[in-house]
């Protein structure tokens, strides 16, 4: 594909976002996952069919098995053709997937998806959005709107490109880290298109797009900030910020008011976007999409917390405002709005309370059922 096309396409994916040019019927394919996952992916499921069903939009929906629990069966992850199905869905909604004790050899978790999918699927962006509604206890102090960023993660390079492939003996082991020119680049170009379609930082209102790296340490960070400052030219009207990645996990607790969209390698990204939900009422506040050009896949940040599954506890909204993101990025504006301003008013009303644990106070069905009730036309 050209470089303008890729471009074209990209941003179509991102912002497809005109309802009435829109298909009304939504290919979606579910993937439970393991632990919590068929509980959370349940309870968003029956959310977008109220918010579909309001808004006269068709939800189809196709199953598709992954995780541990399917290798502890079969020896793979996924079923063979999973890739090919999952790239024919208009978008799929994935749970959390993996087991602590279904391991490999090597001692890393067997039942994670995040390198078949992310790179089988080439969904390069990994778009992290952290908010704090009103309504929602935090660990840190911030008003409810100061705190309203997405880090743009990259997904398929960095320093997990070695998942699986680092070398070790009994003595040492290395993960080598790889940044390519052309990685970096689509990478910081949808991040200044996600810029193009916000409101700014809640600071300023300056729209703003901040790299973060270890430029000075590192020659792997110093080619990803070459990178981005060639992409942030193309975009003038756009600010583009510059912070080593210790000062942001500084910066994201003490004045993340300062951000608009963030950029970074797939390793930082994982890592400060699990500061960020610390920041918003705990990993289960926040949803997730892997985007790329002809896939897109969302699902919750968090990983499956099997001690506590199949027990009413977990809380379903990371997973219901993926659906939601899900939802948008399938040109459903209007039902993935009903679906946030929902979980806004219940939070707001008290009706929904996040315990320090994480969990619902009231438990993963009550929550279901409080979003449910909120979605008007
Ligand atoms: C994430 C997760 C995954 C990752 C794990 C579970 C493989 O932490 O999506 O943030 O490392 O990317
Ligand atoms: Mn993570």
């Amino acid at each position: 594909m050209s470089r303008d096309n890729a471009e074209r396409h990209l941003t179509e994916a991102n912002h497809s976002t005109d309802a009435a040019d829109s298909p009304q019927v939504v290919n979606l394919t579910a993937l439970a996952g393991d632990g919590i996952g068929p509980e959370l992916v349940k309870s968003a499921l029956t959310v977008m069919e109220s918010a579909c069903a309001i808004k006269g939009v068709e939800l189809v929906l196709n199953e598709e098995r992954g995780g541990a629990a399917l290798y502890q069966e079969t020896g793979a992850a996924l079923l063979p053709g999973a890739l090919d199905r999952l790239r024919r869905a208009d978008g799929v909604l994935k749970g959390p997937v993996g087991l602590p004790e279904v391991r490999k050899p090597d001692g890393t978790e067997a039942g994670l998806l995040g390198g078949l999918l992310r790179i089988g699927l080439d969904t390069f962006a990994n778009v992290r959005p952290i908010r704090l509604l009103p309504g929602v206890a935090a660990a840190t102090r911030a008003e409810p709107g100061s705190i309203d960023y997405v880090i743009i993660r990259e997904n398929t390079e960095g320093l997990y490109l070695s998942r699986g492939a680092g070398v070790r003996n009994y003595h040492a082991a290395v993960d080598q880290m790889l940044i390519t020119r052309a990685g970096t680049e689509r990478i910081a170009r949808f991040a200044f298109e996600k810029a193009t379609h916000r409101t700014g930082a809640p600071r300023d209102g300056v729209r703003r797009v901040t790299c973060v790296d270890k430029s000075n340490v590192l020659r792997s960070f110093a080619l990803f900030r070459e990178v981005f400052d060639e992409v942030a030219a193309e975009y003038p009207h756009i600010e583009a910020d510059h912070i080593y990645a210790d000062a942001a996990a500084h910066a994201l607790v003490v004045e993340p008011d300062r951000f608009d969209v963030l950029v970074m390698e797939n390793f930082l990204g994982d890592i400060l976007s699990d500061l960020g939900a610390g920041t918003v009422g705990g990993l289960g506040m926040c949803p997730s999409g892997n985007i790329g050009i002809d896939a897109a896949y969302f699902e919750p940040i968090h990983g499956t917390a099997p001690t506590i599954a199949g027990r009413n506890l977990a809380n379903p909204i990371s997973q219901i405002l993926s659906g939601a993101m899900l939802l948008q990025h399938c040109g459903q504006e209007g039902s993935a709005r009903l679906i946030t301003t929902a979980v806004e008013r219940a939070f707001a009303d008290g009706s929904i309370r996040v315990l320090p644990s994480g969990g619902p106070a009231n438990g993963t069905e009550a929550v279901t059922e409080a979003v449910v009730e909120r979605l008007t036309a």
